[in-house]
């Protein structure tokens, strides 16, 4: 017998260890600094260790509490990128559905996963305004728009046979990274991806994508895809999608919208989320608002024969033989990978226990907690906004300090953590709620600590 296998006794030690370790760090969450006080040269001499012959035994489990104080806490008062919470439950359903130890390639290989991956799904799209869209989960947003963008191009400009030929993908200037990645990833080239100026509010601006695209037709160039953002990851900002989706129409395009930071948030606002049902595809990423565990990103999509036609490779060794057609679902089929994991199980469990109301109103909190933060530094004078407040991320910096400086300090000093943007070219504070801990006295702490920290600093 392999001396991998372990006696029930000492499985179920380990399990009450593991799960007292977790107990134990989730009450802990707001006694720790926000961002953990370790250098990488730290990091490194704590975890960089040859894997020895012998094994350790249940000892392994001991390492826990140092993995956890070099790592980024999930508190409240962490207020970079755009990172969820990881609610509690759904990282219960990690553990579950790790030990089931699924191939949610298809419905053969996890009969229960796969069905519950597609209600999962069928729940996102309705809560979101799309009911009757396919789709599936994946990594994060990243893959998600990838995927998108490949769908886009095989309805349009059909590549999988022959390879691609050139054309022309429309963007804002505040789209997010991934989409120049995808671009880039499935050989469109940068060169072919268009940047359209935004306005005011930093939404994409349509008459100027009318404009670019009239232009690229006129030089001969074949437009294939736009995609807009419902919540670009500097200020929240929601494309105005009505025209968008006028616009793709009356060319001919794809429309995909990358929902990853916002789209979530249609279950509280949907009055801002208006013409996303309109989309060919949409990106969400259930790990950013809807506060689950890291991976689990969605892409949903109209047509399932444009996923299937931009997928579907299978090899013999994968065909079903079965009469019940549910029984010959597969996702490998509509999506990138083959095996895959049982990523639903923590949606399907954390959505659940807390009902459709506690979602709704955990996202309207955030968005009170933005708001009441750009009141906050719009009352204190040495504070200032620097772009419009559309969803959950607020952009402001110190009038009269070198903000690179505060912001260093303010991570530094631990009780709160920022990020940063670049609007108009001005450094920017940036503080993002997708946080069901944060409190609105961990709002206010953002403005004693930016005041604080800005004392500290010379410039
Ligand atoms: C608008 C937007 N799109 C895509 C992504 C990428 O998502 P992920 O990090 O899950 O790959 C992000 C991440 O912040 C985002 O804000």
């Amino acid at each position: 017998m392999s001396s991998l296998n372990i006696s029930d006794t000492e499985l179920s030690r380990l399990s009450e260890k593991a799960v007292a370790l977790v107990l134990e760090y989730w009450a802990s969450l707001e006694k720790r600094p926000a961002y953990p006080a370790t250098s990488g040269m730290q990091t490194l001499e704590q975890f960089s260790q040859p894997w020895a012959e012998d094994g350790m035994g249940g000892a392994v489990l001991d390492g826990f509490p140092a993995i956890a104080a070099h790592a980024r806490p999930s508190t409240g008062r962490f207020f970079g990128y755009v990172v969820g919470s990881g609610e509690p439950v759904g990282a219960l359903g990690e553990f579950l559905a790790a030990a089931l130890n699924q191939n949610v390639g298809a419905w053969r290989s996890a009969p229960s996963a796969a069905t519950i991956e597609q209600t999962v799904v069928g729940w996102l799209a309705e809560a979101v305004g799309c009911a009757g869209f396919s789709g599936s989960l994946c990594g994060g947003g990243s893959t998600a728009n990838l995927m998108a963008l490949a769908q886009a191009r095989e309805a349009k400009r059909p590549a999988n046979e022959t390879g691609a030929s050139p054309c022309i993908v429309y963007t804002s200037e505040q789209a997010h990274m991934s989409i120049a990645k995808a671009v880039a990833l499935l050989g469109i080239g940068r060169a072919n991806l268009r940047f359209i100026p935004t306005d005011d509010g930093l939404r994409m601006r349509s008459d100027a994508l009318e404009a670019t695209i009239a232009a690229d037709r006129k030089a001969g160039r074949s437009p294939i895809a736009i995609v807009a953002t419902a919540g670009t990851v500097n200020n929240g900002a929601i494309d105005p999608l009505p025209d968008i989706a006028d616009i793709a129409r009356a060319h001919d395009l794809w429309l995909h919208v990358d929902g990853a930071y916002g789209g979530l948030a249609a279950l509280a606002a949907p009055e801002r989320f208006r013409g996303l049902d309109r989309a060919d595809s949409l990106s969400l990423d259930a790990h950013k608002w809807l506060y689950q565990p890291i991976e689990c990103g969605c892409l949903l999509y109209r047509d399932r024969q444009v996923a299937r036609r931009t997928f579907s490779h299978a090899g013999d060794y994968v065909k079903v033989l079965a009469e019940d057609p549910s029984e010959t679902f597969a996702f490998f089929d509509e999506s990138l990978e083959l095996t895959r994991r049982f990523r639903a199980l923590k949606l399907w469990m954390s959505l659940q226990y807390h009902g459709r109301r506690a979602f709704r109103e955990t996202i309207a909190q955030d968005l009170h907690h933005a708001r009441l933060l750009a009141q906050l530094i719009e009352a204190e004078p040495e504070l200032e906004l620097l772009a419009p407040v559309s969803l959950s991320a607020v952009c402001f910096r110190h009038r009269g300090k070198d903000n690179t400086a505060v912001l260093k300090r303010v991570n530094a000093r631990g009780r709160v953590y920022l990020s940063n943007a670049t609007i108009d070219g001005q450094f920017a504070l940036r503080a993002c709620f997708v946080n069901h801990r944060t409190t609105e006295d961990d709002v206010r702490t953002i403005v004693s600590e930016v005041i604080a920290a800005a004392g500290e600093v010379n410039r």
